[in-house]
């Protein structure tokens, strides 16, 4: 390199970063209180961290990512009374190191740093001044990596200011939130999403949408958000997505909630509640069919008993069938063919040595539970 050359490379760099840093004036790097890393009381240090009334959130993340996806972030700092704002974030995967890029979207109020192999958004000095009260918001977009590297956390402190020009009378807030790996399983109650009315004693349809689950749980809060859940079923197939549960009738409550589970791979889950309480009215036990026989071959489920109505249905494992079975001329035989709405066939439905949950349903809502091994 010739020396002219090099004067200009010089100025120019000495151009560039007066400019970066002049404009910027945010907090040196490494403050987010990651994995290795202090936070902002390392020079704020009036309170203690996460000890005021106030918070940092990361929002708008979505459960997990998919690979080049480009996800818009939103990083909010709240607290009565205070008058200037900031924030630092990064990204990182499980073994602790930098993770997708950042791309700055709004470069009057963040700006992007990197400091020992780390990417860091945070604000600029014009990003910490709000136009309203008690809050400030900030957004900028991560791109996720191209492959799956597993789960991502985001880090971010933030700094709830008293906008007196120095690092004394600031309160500092940390928090984390994760996004899942495009392997990790997702799941989305549908019903009883909240509101609902359900009579005791009779069986009401559980619908749910996951992906990457390789078995499914469902439990019952009766007392609202807080309660200890309890199990109403387990270990439900992967391609499962609805449970028809018969609900007991001795259970009458205003606070019900239902927690859906998806088990994946790795011990990874995710789980959906309803969104609002729902209600379930006590009810009188209807007496079901009783089953005295079942038989079970690739093509036709033969069960044999009485109490049966000609709109009596059966389900296994809480999966329905496209068709009603058949019942015979003295009541006292069903037979179910066909597929049922997962596809299955029934010797699909129930291969040998598996164990299943049959559900033999009436019209007044009697129900019989038979757990049925086929040899
Ligand atoms: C190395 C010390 C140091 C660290 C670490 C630091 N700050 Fe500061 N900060 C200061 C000083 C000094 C001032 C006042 C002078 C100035 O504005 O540069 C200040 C001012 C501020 C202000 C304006 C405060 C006011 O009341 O006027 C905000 C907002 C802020 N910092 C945010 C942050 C955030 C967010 C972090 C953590 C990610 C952080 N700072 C980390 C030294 C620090």
């Amino acid at each position: 390199m010739n020396r002219y050359i090099k004067i200009v490379v010089c100025l120019a760099f000495f151009v560039i970063t007066s400019v970066v840093y002049g404009f910027s004036s945010g907090p040196v790097p490494g403050r987010t209180g990651a994995p290795g890393e202090l936070t902002c009381v390392d020079c704020h240090d009036s309170f203690e961290l996460n000890r005021g009334s106030g918070r940092v959130d990361i929002l708008d993340l979505p459960k997990t990512y998919s690979p080049g996806q480009r996800i818009k972030v939103r990083v909010s700092v709240q607290q009565n009374n205070q008058k200037l704002w900031g924030f630092q974030l990064t990204a990182l995967d499980s073994q602790e190191k930098a993770v997708g890029q950042f791309v700055i979207t709004d470069p009057i109020k963040t700006q992007q740093l990197t400091d020992n192999g780390r990417f860091y958004v945070e604000h600029t000095k014009e990003g910490s001044k709000s136009t309203q009260p008690r809050s400030m918001e900030w957004t900028f977009d991560w791109i996720a990596p191209d492959v799956d590297q597993g789960a991502v956390t985001f880090y971010a402190s933030g700094n709830a200011a008293d906008g007196l020009g120095n690092s004394e009378g600031d309160f500092i807030y940390t928090t984390s939130a994760q996004v899942g790996a495009p392997s990790d399983p997702v799941i989305t109650l549908g019903s009883p999403s909240g509101g609902e009315v359900i009579q005791g004693g009779k069986p009401f349809t559980i619908k749910w949408s996951s992906t990457n689950a390789l078995s499914h749980d469902i439990l019952i809060q009766l007392n609202g958000l807080t309660d200890i859940p309890k199990t109403i079923a387990s270990g439900l197939a992967s391609n499962t997505q609805e449970f028809l549960w018969s609900v007991p009738a001795n259970i009458p409550t205003m606070r019900a909630r239902i927690i859906v589970v998806a088990q994946g791979a790795n011990s990874r889950a995710d789980s959906d509640v309803s969104d609002k309480d729902f209600t379930i009215l006590a009810g009188q036990q209807i007496p079901g069919p009783t089953i005295t026989n079942i038989k079970v071959t690739e093509k036709k489920l033969t069960v044999e008993g009485s109490g049966f109505t000609l709109q009596t249905l059966i389900t296994v494992n809480g999966i329905a069938f496209n068709s009603p079975p058949k019942l015979n001329s003295t009541a006292s035989t069903l037979t179910q063919k066909g597929t049922a709405t997962n596809g299955n066939t029934v010797g699909q439905l129930i291969p040998s040595k598996s164990t299943v949950r049959l559900l033999f349903v009436n019209p007044d809502g009697g129900v019989t539970e038979k757990l049925y091994t086929r040899p």
